[in-house]
């Protein structure tokens, strides 16, 4: 980690962590890492290839080779694999569903870590995911665990995929939310839950601002 100063913030899908993330990469001028990306280009990479998100072994040969990279151009960061601009094609449900099974080996989970710890260069790094507080990056100076109701979180799901013109049916959202939340919360290795040292944000009745001015107001504070 060096002299990097890490922020990270953990916690479940759609409590606001990428919105939060990004915009307190850009107030302290720090690298962004979104970890969720690293799974989710995993798990497409190994269904192109034809493998089974159950076999172990060979999610950790493609995690190996994952030719992984993200480029930050004018419209927002790009997420490649290889030549191939995944970006958008990640963040279906059916690959995010994918990316937890897939996240949920401890030997896919351990042959992503180097790659992920690289982030962490001067001045600093906001790490984006489940774990990045507890185990990734346990010395990071700053641990936010952002959390919202599952409702809530559905609902903001909801609205997103709306705006995006795709149809989006609220009951099954929250089914989905609530599946996926089980397995990142009891796999054995890296459960999704707050270090013990952070700080914890409940966004259920926040909008971004308020999440962002508190966790700014805790960060300088940790600065100092
Ligand atoms: O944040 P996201 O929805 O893009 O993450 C997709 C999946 O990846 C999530 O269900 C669990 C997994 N993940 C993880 O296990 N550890 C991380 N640090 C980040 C994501």
């Amino acid at each position: 980690m060096g002299k990097a100063f890490v922020i990270a913030v953990d916690g479940p899908g759609g409590a606001g962590k990428g919105e939060l993330t990004k915009r307190l990469a850009k107030e302290f001028g720090f690298d962004l890492l979104d970890s969720g990306a690293i799974y989710r280009v995993l798990a497409y990479a190994a269904r192109k290839a034809g493998l089974a998100m159950f076999d172990e072994d060979s999610l950790v040969q493609e995690a190996n080779v994952l030719n992984l990279s993200f480029n930050v151009e004018e419209d927002g960061v790009h997420v490649m694999l290889g030549q191939e601009d995944v970006t958008r094609a990640i963040r279906t449900e059916e690959n995010g569903v994918n990316a937890s099974k897939v996240a949920a080996h401890p030997l896919v989970r351990q042959a992503l870590l180097a790659r992920q710890r690289d982030f962490a260069q001067e001045p600093g790094l906001v790490a984006d995911g489940r774990d990045m507080g507890t185990v990734v990056f346990p010395q990071a100076q700053v641990k936010i665990f952002l959390d919202a109701s599952p409702e809530v979180r559905a609902k903001r799901r909801q609205l997103q995929l709306e705006a995006a013109g795709k149809e989006a049916d609220f009951e099954q959202i929250l089914k989905e939310i609530t599946e996926r939340d089980e397995r990142d919360r009891n796999r054995p290795v890296a459960p999704l839950k707050p270090a013990e040292d952070a700080l914890l944000l409940d966004s259920t009745d926040l909008s971004i601002e308020e999440v962002f001015n508190k966790a700014c107001e805790y960060i300088r504070s940790k600065m100092k």
